[in-house]
């Protein structure tokens, strides 16, 4: 692709991105976790302002997140044990691990209760396991009977193999995403790709993996439009693909993660973020924008090795905009043919 059509590309897709959601939020405005957090006033804030916990898979570490000032607290569920139990249930923790002190079922409605006390916060549920989803979304269809749901909950899953030919293996799509829309369809998704990056592997977003992305989320079109959970290392290098990703997804948003030690540009990335718009992007970074992660890799060899992983995991928004903008399947292939027709050019 020439110089030429790139820098049109990215410069028109950021028009057209701005139309889109300018569409969007004429209809309905699409992030009730915004508003959960910032209200309904006209621009007090945007949502790269929340500010996250990644991992909260303990009791030490729930109670830090619900007494400090974290806004969305972003934790793994996988099967498990709880100390002291030989019963298997979905529990808060990383794999490999398969202990916690904590069961999914404490964690939640520890939060319960810490909202009805007066805490603002939201949860961002990272799905490790596809056993774990259907008893989770059953407890929670529960919860929002009784009315205890009062604050964004997201379910998210990597649901799709990714950067750099990444080997690990996905949470099933299909399963995940009928399992959501049938127990939770106000939901917010989060729904990302298995990475395989660090010092000894760059890479970046494949259009083809976006391309895989918005068919499956054509074919579920989900009530709330998704959130996109990217590495940020891998993202920083992407910025066209991922403006077609969320120009094509109406309403869709970026989360930015990465693992402490990965190699970012730092200067892509601010491009991204420029080019995104800091309104269409979550930021759950374990650094900041400024100084970056530093160079981690400068003594290591450039060796291509197959694993390493690290999670990542933002999932979608809380809870239900009734009438809130649903992904019309028509749309991502009518603005694909728009854009190629606009641009003539491939990305
Ligand atoms: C929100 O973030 C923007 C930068 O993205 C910053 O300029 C602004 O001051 C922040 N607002 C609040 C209320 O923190
Ligand atoms: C947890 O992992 C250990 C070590 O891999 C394994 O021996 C054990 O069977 C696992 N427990 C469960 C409940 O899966
Ligand atoms: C990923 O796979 C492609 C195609 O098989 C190959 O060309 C590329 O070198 C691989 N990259 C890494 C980092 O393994
Ligand atoms: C996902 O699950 C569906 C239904 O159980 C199955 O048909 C499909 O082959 C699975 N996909 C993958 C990639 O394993
Ligand atoms: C990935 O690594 C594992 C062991 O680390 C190895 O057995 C496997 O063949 C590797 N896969 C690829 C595609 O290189």
């Amino acid at each position: 692709m020439t110089g030429f059509c790139t820098n049109n590309a990215v410069l028109r897709f950021a028009l057209l991105l701005g139309l889109l959601n300018a569409m969007a939020a004429g209809e309905k405005e699409p992030f009730s976790t915004r508003k959960y957090f910032f209200g309904e006033g006209p621009e007090i804030s945007d949502i790269s302002n929340i500010t996250w916990a990644h991992a909260v898979n303990s009791i030490a570490e729930l109670e830090k997140a619900l007494n400090d000032d974290t806004m969305m607290l972003e934790a793994d569920i996988s099967l498990g044990t709880v100390h002291g139990s030989e019963q298997v249930v979905p529990i808060m923790a990383h794999p490999p691990a398969n202990t916690s002190d904590l069961s999914f079922e404490v964690f939640i409605n520890r939060i319960i209760r810490a909202v009805d006390g007066g805490a603002k916060k939201g949860a961002k549920l990272d799905f490790k396991d596809i056993k774990t989803v259907e008893p989770c979304l059953q407890m929670l269809k529960q919860l929002k009977r009784k009315k205890k749901i009062s604050f964004p909950v997201w379910l998210n899953a990597d649901i799709l193999p990714g950067p750099v030919n990444s080997t690990d293996e996905p949470v099933n799509a299909t399963e995940f995403l009928s399992l959501a829309s049938e127990y939770s369809p106000s939901s917010m998704l989060s729904l990302g790709w298995k990475t395989n990056f660090g010092c000894h592997v760059r890479g970046k977003y494949e259009k083809s993996q976006i391309l895989e992305m918005i068919e499956v989320v054509g074919q579920f079109n989900p009530q709330v439009p998704p959130t996109f959970p990217v590495r940020a290392g891998l993202a920083a290098e992407s910025v066209e693909e991922l403006l077609l990703l969320i120009a094509t997804v109406p309403g869709s948003t970026l989360t930015l993660w990465a693992s402490a030690s990965d190699p970012v540009d730092m200067n892509n990335l601010q491009d991204l973020i420029d080019t995104i718009n800091t309104k269409n992007l979550y930021i759950d970074l374990p650094f900041d924008l400024i100084d970056g992660p530093g160079n981690n890799c400068k003594e290591s060899p450039v060796v291509i090795q197959n694993d390493t992983n690290v999670d990542n995991s933002i999932v979608p928004q809380d809870d239900a905009v009734p009438g809130g903008i649903s992904v019309n399947s028509a749309m991502p292939l009518l603005l694909v043919a728009l854009v190629a027709l606009i641009f003539g050019c491939s990305f």
